[in-house]
């Protein structure tokens, strides 16, 4: 994890998303990148999962703790578990300076219309979901809504949990990739993503620094434009 969190941030990397549902990861997180020194050049965002607004206010007093930081990026409700209480108080802690910005996060297509009812409602700055090759419904609503009120957009299980990978196995990757600059089919996968003019960021997990350094590649070089993604599409849904 230590080569992991070094390289990303070596290569430019930013957003570092946690949640108290991952384990010791926050303090994972905190402890590595102090080491590091690296705290300060990472955009720091973690997630309350819990019910009822005095939970969720120590919940997220000990994420702070675990993540050695006074201040939050982005703070998420996690799987928008009992979002709107959590939503009030997260607005004062933003007004004191707690919190740069506040958000939402699913990573179900089922949730993605409560995820509208958030963005639509003005009261969240980030929405985090589901979306890749393999899962697109988000393409029909959540992703303009979210252009189109300026609200950033996270997208997690870029590779739908690695099944993408198994989906093109023992296929080449085709000789057009070049056009974007993608090299390997987690660029693939991820410039697709990232071609969308809604999308901010994109989470890949990984364990593995060989893995980290190819999908911080997704991140530089050409984009596809709409024509080539409803190539990419087409390849990937005849696999
Ligand atoms: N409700 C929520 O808020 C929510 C829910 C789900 C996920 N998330 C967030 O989204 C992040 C990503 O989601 P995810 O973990 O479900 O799925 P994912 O990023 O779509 O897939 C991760 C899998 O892909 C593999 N992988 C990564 N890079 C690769 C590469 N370059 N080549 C080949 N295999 C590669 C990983 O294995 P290796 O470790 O071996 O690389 C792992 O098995 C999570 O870390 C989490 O922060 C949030």
């Amino acid at each position: 994890m230590r080569e992991v969190l070094r390289l990303f941030a070596a290569m430019g990397g930013r957003l570092a998303d946690s949640s108290p549902m991952y384990g010791a990861a926050e303090s994972v997180i905190g402890d590595i990148t102090t080491q590091l020194d690296i705290n300060r050049q990472l955009f720091l965002a973690t997630k309350v999962w819990t019910s009822g607004r005095e939970s969720g206010i120590q919940q997220a007093e000990q994420s702070l703790r675990r993540m050695r930081t006074r201040q939050f990026d982005l703070l998420q409700v996690h799987n928008l578990l009992d979002a709107d209480t959590h939503l009030s108080w997260m607005k004062d802690w933003k007004a004191a300076g707690r919190i740069r910005y506040l958000g939402v996060t699913h990573y179900q297509e089922n949730s993605l219309p409560a995820l509208e009812k958030y963005v639509d409602s003005g009261q969240v700055d980030f929405v985090q979901l589901n979306y890749s090759m393999a899962e697109r419904a988000a393409e029909d609503r959540l992703l303009p809504a979210a252009q189109a009120s300026g609200v950033a957009v996270i997208v997690n299980r870029p590779f739908a949990d690695a099944a993408l990978f198994d989906r093109v196995k023992g296929r080449a990757l085709p000789g057009w990739a070049a056009e974007f600059d993608a090299t390997t089919w987690a660029q693939f996968f991820l410039k697709y993503i990232l071609a969308h003019p809604a999308v901010t960021s994109a989470i890949p997990a990984t364990r593995n620094p060989k893995h980290l350094l190819d999908n911080m590649s997704a991140g530089v070089g050409k984009l596809p434009d709409e024509a080539m993604r409803q190539r990419m599409l087409a390849l990937v849904n005849a696999a």
